[in-house]
C-alpha cells in the first residue's frame, strides 16, 4: 500500500518526485503529498484525493525549487484520507519531514508519550509520531541516519520510512522493516521508491534493501547499514524492462493493455524453462531431485487472485505430480495448526512479492522447517528473499490494481512446477509430460485467439451495466475461474458477484436465482464428459428458474447451445489448461462493465495494488 519516492541529485526534485508518484499511484490513491528541501527550509504540500489534486495545488502555489525531495501516495490506515492526514508529516519545529508505508503498531503509546512531553501532533496518523521522535533524537544537531536507527528500534509493526532534515540538506534517509523499498542508482543522483517503476525512466540499476536496514542517499553515493549501524550486504540488480512497459502505450487504461499483453506474458513465462528435448528445467526451484522426491505434501498460500491461481494449481499438482496439495488463504494459514515438516513444500504465490499476509505465512512455514518456494512477478521484492527458491513469472510490470496478466502467468508457473515434479518423480511418463508441455507452448496463440473474439463480450457487459448482481458457476478448475470472475466484477464494477461450485448450487445458492438474474457458467471441455454433462444439467436447472445464462464453452460445443442465452466460445484445450482461456472473457467482461458504469478500472475505490499490511 502507499507509494513512496525519494530523490537527491541535480534535477528539480519536485518534478522527479511527482512523476515518480504518478507511476506509483496504483499503490494507494486517497491522498498525496511532497516535501522539498530548498535554501535550508522544508516546504511541504499535500492534498486529499488523487494525485491530480496535488498537482493542481502545486501549480497554484509552487514550492521553492530544490534538488532534494520526497513524495507519497496514501492508502489510509490510521485516520481518514484528508489533507491533514496526508504525508509528509513534520515535527514541531518544521525541520524534519517523514513519509511512511505500513503500520506502526505501538503508535498510540508513542503518541501518548510524545504529547505528555509537550509535542503537538496535528494528524490522526501513526506516521506523525516518527517525525516527533526524530525531532527529539536530533535536538542539538546530530545525524539523521543515526536518529532514524534509534527511532526504528522503538517501533513495532511493519514500516518503510523516508525522512529529510534541514540540518543535512544533501541527505535522504530511508528505513525498511517488512514494507518494500528499493534504491535506484543514478549518475550524480539517487532514488528511493516503493518499486522501480518510480525511477525507471532515470535508471535501471537498482539495489534491493533487506530487512531492518537504513539507507543514506546522497547525490554521490548510497550507504546501507543495519539498525545497529553496521555496514549491510546488499543485492544490486539491473531491471530488465524499460519505461515503456510501465506506460499505457495508447490504451485508455493499464488494465486493457495488461489484458492484451497476456499472450506475450504467457510465452515469456515459458521461455528458457523447456529444453530442446522437451524436458523441463526449473533450477530456480533450488531443490535437488532427491529433495523433490522426498516431498510428501504441498501447501499453497496466497491471497485474492493469486489464491485462485493456487486453487487451480491443486488440480494440476494432484493430477500430474500425484502429491496431496492443500491451498490456504495466506491470511488464515498461520492461525490454524497446519501440519508441516521438512518434507512439506510450501508454495507462496504473490504477484507483488510484498503482500504481508503471504510473507507472514511464509515466515510461519519457515519456523516449521518446511521447504519454501515463491512464485513472484517482481524482481527485488521481499518474497523471493524469504523463500528457498523462486520461480519468476515474466508478466512485466502489472500496474492496474486488478490482476490479469499476472494471474495467467501464475497459472503457467504452477503448471510448470506440477509437470516438473511429475518429470522428476516419474508420476507421468516422459512422453506424457512432453505432450502436455507442447500444449502449454501453444497457449499464447490460444489466448490471442480469445482476445480477437471479445467484442460480443464487451457488448454483453455494456448491456448488463444496470444489473445489481451476477453469479458465476464452474466445476473442477472452472470453479476457481468462477471465483476469479466474481472477484474481478466486485472489485471493478462494485457489484454483488459470487462464484460457486456448480455442484453446490442445489445446496443453497439456487435460492438466489430469480427471473432475469445473469449467471455466467464456465463449462469444462467435452472430453471430460462427466463434468461437462453435469454442468449442462446445472445450466438447465438455473434456466428453468428464469436465470439469464451466459455460457463460456469450447467452440463448437453444440450441446450447450439450447440452454445459453449468450454463448461465448473459447478454443478447445485440455481441461487443466482451460483456465488460461476461460478467464480472459471474464476479465474483459468485468473491465468493460465497470467502464460502462463510469469507474476507473485502474484504480478501483478502496483498493491498492500491493497490500503491505495484514
Ligand atoms: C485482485 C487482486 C488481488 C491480489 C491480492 C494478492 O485483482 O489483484 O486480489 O491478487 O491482493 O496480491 P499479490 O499477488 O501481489 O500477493
Amino acid at each position: 500500500m502507499c507509494g513512496i519516492v525519494g530523490y537527491v541529485g541535480g534535477r528539480p526534485a519536485l518534478e522527479v518526485v511527482v512523476e515518480g508518484l504518478a507511476r506509483l499511484e496504483y499503490r494507494g490513491y486517497d491522498s498525496a503529498g511532497v516535501a522539498v528541501l530548498a535554501d535550508g527550509t522544508l516546504a511541504t504540500a499535500k492534498r486529499a484525493g488523487k494525485l491530480v489534486n496535488l498537482r493542481d495545488a502545486l501549480a497554484e502555489e509552487p514550492p521553492p525549487a530544490g534538488t532534494i525531495g520526497m513524495g507519497h501516495t496514501r492508502w489510509a490506515t490510521h485516520g481518514p484520507p484528508n489533507d491533514r492526514n496526508a504525508h509528509p508529516h513534520v515535527d514541531c519545529t518544521g525541520t524534519v519531514a517523514v513519509i511512511h508505508n505500513g503500520i506502526i503498531e505501538n503508535f498510540s503509546a508513542l503518541r501518548g508519550e510524545l504529547e505528555e512531553a509537550g509535542h503537538k501532533l496535528g494528524s490522526d496518523t501513526d506516521t506523525e509520531a516518527v517525525a516527533h521522535l526524530l525531532e527529539d533524537e536530533l535536538k542539538g544537531g546530530g545525524d539523521l541516519a543515526a536518529a532514524m536507527r534509534r527511532v526504528c528500534g522503538r517501533l513495532e509493526g511493519a514500516f518503510t520510512l523516508v525522512a529529510m532534515h534541514t540540518g543535512d540538506p544533501d541527505l535522504v534517509v530511508g528505513a525498511r522493516r517488512n514494507s518494500p523499498l528499493v534504491v535506484g542508482v543514478g549518475d550524480g543522483e539517487n532514488f528511493l521508491a516503493s518499486d522501480v517503476s518510480a525511477f525507471i525512466e532515470h535508471t535501471r540499476d537498482a539495489i534491493e534493501l533487506g530487512q531492518d536496514q537504513v539507507v543514506e542517499l546522497r547525490p554521490g553515493g548510497v550507504t546501507v547499514t543495519d539498525f545497529e549501524g553496521r555496514p549491510a550486504e546488499v543485492t544490486e540488480y539491473h531491471v530488465d524492462w524499460d519505461v515503456s512497459a510501465a506506460e499505457k502505450g495508447g490504451y485508455d487504461y493499464f488494465m486493457l493493455k495488461e489484458i492484451a499483453e497476456q499472450p506475450r506474458a504467457v510465452a515469456d513465462t515459458l521461455l528458457g524453462r523447456i529444453g530442446a528435448d522437451g524436458r523441463l528445467t526449473l533450477d530456480e526451484m533450488r531443490m535437488s531431485d532427491r529433495e523433490l522426491r522426498e516431498v510428501d505434501k504441498i501447501i499453497i498460500v496466497a491471497c485474492g487472485t493469486s489464491y485462485h491461481a493456487g486453487l487451480i494449481a491443486k488440480y494440476a499438482i494432484e493430477h500430474w505430480a500425484g502429491l496431496p496439495c492443500e491451498v490456504e488463504l495466506a491470511s488464515e494459514f498461520r492461525y490454524r495448526d497446519a501440519i508441516l515438516s521438512p518434507t512439506t513444500l510450501v508454495i507462496a504465490i504473490s504477484q507483488s512479492g510484498e503482500t504481508m499476509d503471504a510473507l507472514m505465512a511464509v515466515r510461519h512455514a519457515r519456523e516449521q522447517k518446511a521447504k519454501l518456494l515463491g512464485i513472484c512477478n517482481v524482481n527485488g521484492s521481499t518474497l523471493p528473499r524469504e523463500c528457498d527458491g523462486v520461480l519468476y513469472t515474466h508478466a512485466g510490470p502489472e500496474i492496474a490494481v486488478a490482476s490479469t496478466k499476472a494471474f495467467l502467468t501464475q497459472l503457467v508457473a504452477v503448471y510448470l512446477i506440477a509437470l516438473y515434479i511429475a518429470q522428476v518423480r516419474g508420476t507421468k511418463w516422459g512422453d506424457e509430460v512432453f505432450a502436455m508441455v507442447q500444449l502449454l507452448e501453444r497457449m499464447p496463440e490460444k489466448v490471442e485467439k480469445v482476445l480477437e473474439t471479445m467484442e460480443p463480450v464487451r457488448e454483453l457487459a455494456r448491456s448488463l451495466a444496470g444489473e445489481r448482481c451476477v453469479l458465476f458457476l464452474g466445476r473442477h478448475v472452472g470453479f476457481p475461474v468462477a471465483l476469479e470472475g466474481a472477484l474481478k466484477l466486485k472489485e471493478l464494477a462494485y457489484m454483488h458477484a459470487e462464484g460457486f461450485a456448480a455442484g453446490e448450487l442445489k445446496h443453497g445458492p439456487i435460492a438466489l436465482i430469480e427471473p432475469g438474474l445473469p449467471v455466467v457458467v464456465v463449462v469444462p471441455p467435452r472430453a471430460r464428459a462427466v463434468l461437462h454433462d453435469k454442468i449442462v444439467s446445472n445450466i438447465q436447472e438455473i434456466r428453468a428458474r428464469g436465470a439469464r445464462t451466459i455460457v463460456i464453452a469450447e467452440e463448437g460445443d453444440a450441446s450447450v447451445e439450447p440452454y445459453a442465452d449468450t454463448l461465448i466460445g473459447v478454443p478447445a484445450v485440455p481441461t487443466l489448461l482451460q483456465p488460461l482461456v476461460t478467464t480472459v472473457p471474464l476479465q474483459v467482461f468485468a473491465c468493460e462493465l465497470a467502464t460502462a458504469k463510469g469507474h476507473d478500472v485502474d484504480q478501483p475505490r478502496n483498493l491498492a495494488k500491493s497490500v503491505t499490511v495484514e
